[in-house]
Order: structure tokens, then C-alpha cells, then sequence
């Protein structure tokens, strides 16, 4: 075991010649042969390869550090894109690069969870995090590096729309049709059937023409047209402000949502 430790430690530091150029092994140069300005994957390492210069020489190139080689000019930047979009580790290679780390980035390059919050994730290029924000009821899930339904994320189960309410009705503020059903902690968006609003006070849909402010416009088109709207904009017929709020009260566009106990 001890053998096999520093076996691979001196492997490694074989390879550890950063973003310079480094003449590869005979394998790689028998496919430069036939083929000029080529570039090949590297056997072991997903985040190296081969590139054949103009002279059919191959030499070795490094992804920029978090990043794995894709192909020829595909990829983010320089052949090279991130790891779980070109599939690595795949069993035969691995990243054989150090992480570079930085505030909020486990590499210089990626797609990365955020420590407390559920719904937002960093985004870092060249060393820089970038705050990103999950749309709607979605989760950031670190197995496929973006926003995903509630469902799907184990470790975030419960979202901050449903942190009141884990089971029942949430209004959404500037809407008359739509609201939040949580069940379980997880938050769906309803719409109320047609003629119908949703009632702040009782939480349910009930007769439009008995909800305050969300009463039909007396010349009435088809109710169903009423409110197409995304629910974070006014709609049409949106609540008068003054309206009384509610525990369940929830803005949808409200950032630094923490979950509690998260
Ligand atoms: C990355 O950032 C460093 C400074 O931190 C800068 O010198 C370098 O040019 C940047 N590289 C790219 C590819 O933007």
C-alpha cells in the first residue's frame, strides 16, 4: 500500500508541468504522424492532451484548471469544457490536474454549490465567483451543476417558498390565479380554474367575483385570458397594494433567501 502511494505520487509529479508544453510519448506521436494540428485525448488524464503542432509533433496541452477536454475547437474555452458535460471521470480517466482554489471555487473553472443557500450556486471563471441565483421553486443540484425540480435535490429538500407552510397554500403577492401549493417543502405552482381567484384570507381558490381586487372586469373577455403572465410580474388584474397581508405572505423575486437550518 505504502509502494503504491509513492508510486503514484511520483506519477503524478511526472505530470505536473502546469500549462506548459511537454513532448508526449510515442503512442501520441505515431497519431500525430498522419495527422497535423490534431488534437487527441490524453489516456489517463481528462483534463490534458495531445495536440499535434505543424510539424506533426505531439506535445501535451492542459485544460484551463477545472476543465476537461471536449475535441477540436468544442468546449467553453481552448478544446476544453466542464468535466460533467464531457463526461469525466468516466472509469478509465480521471482529472490529473491540483484544483486551484479560490474564494467560493473548488477549481479555477466550474459550476459550484453554494455553503448555505439551496437556491443559489457559484459560478467561476478564471478564479472569479460569480453569485447565481435558481429561478422559480428550482434547487441547485451539484450531481448535474444547475437549477433542478425540488424533487430531485436530497440535500435541499425544503425550499424557502414552503418554509412557513411545508403543507398548504402560498400566495404569491401580485397574482389573482396563481399561488404556491408546498407539500412536503416543496413548492408547485398552481393555477386557480378558471373564474376563480386565489383568497388571501382563506387560502383557496374561490368565485373571482367574491375576492377583493381580483374581481373580473365588468366588460369581461374569456376569463381564461385573464392572466398569462409569469407569477413574478403584476398581472393585469393584480392585488391593490393595500391589501391586508398575510403570515403566508412570500415575494417570489425576494433575494437572499436562506433556508433556516441549512
Ligand atoms: C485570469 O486571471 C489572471 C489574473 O488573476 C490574468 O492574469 C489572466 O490573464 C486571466 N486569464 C484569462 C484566460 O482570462
Amino acid at each position: 500500500m505504502k509502494y503504491l502511494l509513492v508510486l503514484s505520487i511520483l506519477f503524478v509529479s511526472n505530470f505536473d508541468f502546469g500549462h506548459s508544453q511537454a513532448r508526449a510519448g510515442q503512442a501520441a506521436q505515431n497519431l500525430c504522424r498522419n495527422k497535423q494540428n490534431g488534437v487527441f485525448p490524453h489516456e489517463e488524464y481528462c483534463d490534458y492532451y495531445y495536440e499535434c503542432d505543424a510539424s506533426g509533433e505531439a506535445v501535451i496541452e492542459a485544460c484551463p484548471n477545472g476543465l476537461a477536454f471536449a475535441g477540436h475547437k468544442r468546449g467553453l474555452v481552448t478544446n476544453c469544457d466542464y468535466p460533467h458535460r464531457v463526461g469525466c471521470p468516466d472509469g478509465t480517466r480521471v482529472m490529473g490536474q491540483q484544483p486551484i482554489g479560490s474564494d467560493n471555487c473548488q477549481w479555477q473553472y466550474g459550476v459550484f454549490p453554494h455553503a448555505t443557500s439551496c437556491t443559489r450556486y457559484w459560478h467561476c471563471w478564471n478564479g472569479t465567483a460569480t453569485i447565481q441565483q435558481c429561478p422559480f421553486s428550482l434547487l441547485y443540484n451539484d450531481v448535474i451543476h444547475s437549477c433542478d425540480w425540488p424533487d430531485n435535490v436530497p440535500d435541499c429538500q425544503k425550499h424557502p417558498i414552503c418554509k412557513d407552510v411545508p403543507n398548504g397554500a402560498v400566495l404569491i403577492e401580485k397574482s389573482c390565479v396563481r399561488y404556491w401549493l408546498c407539500v412536503g417543502g416543496y413548492p408547485r405552482l398552481q393555477r386557480c380554474p378558471a373564474g376563480l381567484a386565489f383568497n388571501p384570507n382563506t387560502l383557496r381558490c374561490e368565485l373571482a367575483t367574491t375576492v377583493q381586487g381580483c374581481e373580473p372586469p365588468p366588460t369581461t373577455a374569456a376569463p381564461d385570458e385573464e392572466e398569462e403572465s409569469d407569477a413574478n410580474k403584476p398581472a393585469a388584474n393584480s392585488r391593490p397594494q393595500q391589501q391586508a397581508p398575510t403570515p403566508q405572505q412570500f415575494r417570489p423575486s425576494q433575494s437572499g433567501v436562506r433556508l433556516v437550518g441549512k
